[in-house]
């Protein structure tokens, strides 16, 4: 989708005033009737006009009271909210990833809108100096969330249709507001997962990478908190693309005739290529991405990848298969040899102290997800230098594997 509008819940959303509600609450509820505020409570109180909040409050903790003196309360709370955001709320109250998100898309040149049935939204808005394009004046529309009216008043000041908007909520109301008016609709926390939002997060700290996504841009990613990425291919998601193509190889095919001759008359085709993010070199963290190895040989031998060692020979290092069919065939140091099918739905295991080389008998591109300590290292001249013991040969209809010397006598493999 073209995003044109992003639209945004404020409580729970923009800012985190969870912590004010309780509060006064808390000193209310003491203050009035001698009664010890709970968080469980609290929890049945979320995303409701506070009238509503002051029943569920007086059922719970048993409270005897008339309609107008529980009115009257929900009141009193109401003002010590006030108070709470006047004197105490502080950018500290911004909730993780805000302030990124918004950049993000003010850098984009979208526009934000914002539709609180909060009265305090503007005043809030205010003192954390937050600037948005459009706020809705919740008593400008006629049906409050879970109906749509909130979110395509703000489509309509802009004059959009809500197939362009995207709204962004934490409660259950409003993510059905949100899908009642159509837009695409990014939910945070359970809610959006029961509410059926088209994207979820657990956190709002995720909401830049979802943005990103959204935008078409490199993906957001968060190597301390984690994230969730497209990963196809090709992939313009990716960041880091390494293609490897005959001429960076040519040593590597056991005839050297064939290749001589190729790169001279300018055939120089590529072997494969691999996407993989740019993960900290950090014994923690994993390094992940994908490999296309496509189908095809030179003289009789099959394309393969260079193959290596990791440079931390402790490495162990998982292939999924996606597509296509081939052999990753892997050495140890004290020359034990190992080779593995490579097909579509299978997962391989290069255990530690082996190198690793894919190959591709079949006639479709071979694509293999692969992940391994990102720390790990590769070290390609051992192989280079000397090979592997098998070679992977395309005969007619058949594949066959050769020791390295079979046929060779004498070369340098
Ligand atoms: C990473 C790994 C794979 C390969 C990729 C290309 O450790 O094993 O991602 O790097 O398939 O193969 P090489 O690195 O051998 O050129
Ligand atoms: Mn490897």
């Amino acid at each position: 989708m073209e995003v044109r509008l992003v639209i945004f819940d404020l409580d729970g959303v923009v800012v985190n005033t969870d912590e004010f509600h309780f509060m006064a609450w808390e000193q209310v509820l003491l203050n009035k009737w001698g009664i010890c505020h709970t968080r469980g409570a609290e929890d049945l109180t979320k995303g409701i006009p506070r009238y509503t909040c002051m029943e569920l409050l007086a059922k719970h903790y048993h409270i005897a009271a008339t309609p107008q003196e529980l009115h009257r309360t929900a009141d009193e709370k109401n003002t010590v909210y006030q108070e709470l955001l006047r004197t105490i709320l502080s950018q500290q109250q911004i909730m993780p990833g805000i302030m990124e998100t918004l950049q993000l898309l003010q850098e984009h040149n979208i526009p934000i809108a914002l539709a609180s049935s909060s009265h305090s939204a503007a005043f809030i808005l205010e003192k954390l100096g937050l600037n948005f394009d459009f706020c809705v004046d919740p008593d400008s529309v006629t049906h409050g969330k879970p109906a749509p009216d909130i979110y395509l008043a703000a489509a309509s000041h802009f004059g959009l249709p809500p197939e362009a908007c995207v709204g962004v909520e934490d409660a259950a109301s409003g993510i059905a507001s949100i899908r009642a008016a159509g837009m695409f609709c990014v939910g945070i926390g359970m809610p959006a997962l029961e509410g059926g939002a088209d994207a979820t997060v657990s956190s709002t700290d995720q909401l830049p990478g979802v943005f990103a996504s959204l935008l078409g841009l490199p993906p957001f990613l968060n190597w301390f908190t984690g994230f969730s990425v497209a990963l196809t291919f090709p992939s313009s998601l990716t960041t880091q693309t390494t293609t490897r193509r005959l001429s960076h190889m040519a040593g590597f095919f056991r005839d050297q005739a064939t290749v001589k001759e190729l790169l001279e008359q300018g055939i120089d085709p590529i072997i494969y290529e691999f996407h993989e993010l740019a993960a900290p070199k950090h014994p923690g963290d994993v390094s992940f991405g994908l490999t296309t190895l496509y189908p095809g040989n030179i003289g009789e031998e099959c394309f393969m990848t260079k193959g290596h060692f990791h440079q931390i020979l402790e490495t162990g290092e998982v292939y999924y298969t996606l597509q296509g069919s081939g052999l990753l065939l892997t050495e140890h140091t004290d020359g034990t040899v190992r080779w593995f099918p490579l097909v579509p739905g299978s997962a391989t295991y290069a255990a530690k102290g082996f190198a690793h080389r894919m190959v591709n008998t079949g006639d479709k591109p071979l694509i293999c997800f692969f992940a391994y300590r990102a720390d790990a290292g590769h070290d390609y001249n051992t192989i280079g230098l000397s090979g592997l013991q098998k070679r992977v040969f395309r005969r007619g209809n058949r594949i066959e594997i050769e020791s390295a010397n079979v046929r060779a006598k004498g070369e340098i493999q």
